[in-house]
């Protein structure tokens, strides 16, 4: 069934991305990247997302990688915002991870980005309710991943169309960054817990739509 749904790897303490993550400190990754690996480890040594991304062979095969594989499989389109497409522009491969149209919340006007392997970006101008109909439009009968980052998260909550909160939490701590939960407006969703799966790097939550 198609729905809206958040997929997203949180450290401990709450945040999505560490503090200096940014375009200008894209060059000083010894500011950002230790701590932005340690909240992806547990990703990145999964077979399917290792093939994905080009990381090279190998990788577990367990439930999380069957988790991440049907999530991609079930994706119809993307949401992103300006600032995770600017990093991922730098850091995908050129056949980008996607596979769908990915439509990134934007106030640059910008001609749609067609990668090779089926992802074109489209940079829409006019607010997250009309990605999210594009969206919608693109996906049909699959689901609407919101992919982030933590401003976009937050304008679809306030929204109140998120259907499905995926996170994996990571016993990692940051001490500062990209906080997931900030700027929510009332009436505040409300979610119940559907599916725990409990590993050593993360504990896989998933969260639905009361
Ligand atoms: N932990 C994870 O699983 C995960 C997943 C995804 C992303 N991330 C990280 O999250 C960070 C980015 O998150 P973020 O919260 O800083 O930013 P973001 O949500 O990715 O992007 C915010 C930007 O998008 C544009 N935008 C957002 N809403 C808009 C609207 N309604 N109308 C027009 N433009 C709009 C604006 O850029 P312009 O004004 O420049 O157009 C805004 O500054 C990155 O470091 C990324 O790596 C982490």
């Amino acid at each position: 069934m198609s729905k809206v749904f958040v997929n997203i790897a949180l450290s401990l303490d709450g945040y999505i991305a560490p503090e200096n993550m940014t375009l200008e400190n894209w060059d000083r990754p010894e500011l950002w990247a230790d701590k932005w690996g340690s909240l992806m480890a547990w990703a990145l040594n999964q077979q399917y997302l290792r093939k994905k991304l080009h990381l090279g062979p190998g990788g577990e095969t367990g439930p999380v990688n069957d988790m991440i594989r049907d999530t991609f499989e079930n994706t119809g389109a993307h949401i992103m915002g300006k600032r995770m497409f600017d990093g991922g522009e730098r850091g995908w491969p050129e056949e980008a991870p996607f596979h769908t149209p990915v439509f990134v919340l934007t106030h640059q006007k910008r001609d749609p980005w067609i990668r090779p392997g089926g992802t074109t970006f489209y940079f829409v101008n006019d607010g997250p309710e009309k990605a999210l109909a594009l969206a919608k439009e693109a996906s049909g009968n699959r689901s609407i991943r919101i992919s982030g980052g933590a401003d976009t998260i937050q304008q679809y909550l306030t929204l109140n169309v998120v259907d499905e909160i995926d996170i994996a939490l990571v016993p990692v701590l940051f001490g500062g960054g990209r906080r997931l939960f900030n700027n929510i407006g009332e009436p505040l969703p409300q979610f119940r817990i559907s599916r725990v799966l409990d590993t050593p790097d993360a504990t896989h939550l998933r969260y639905v739509r009361r």
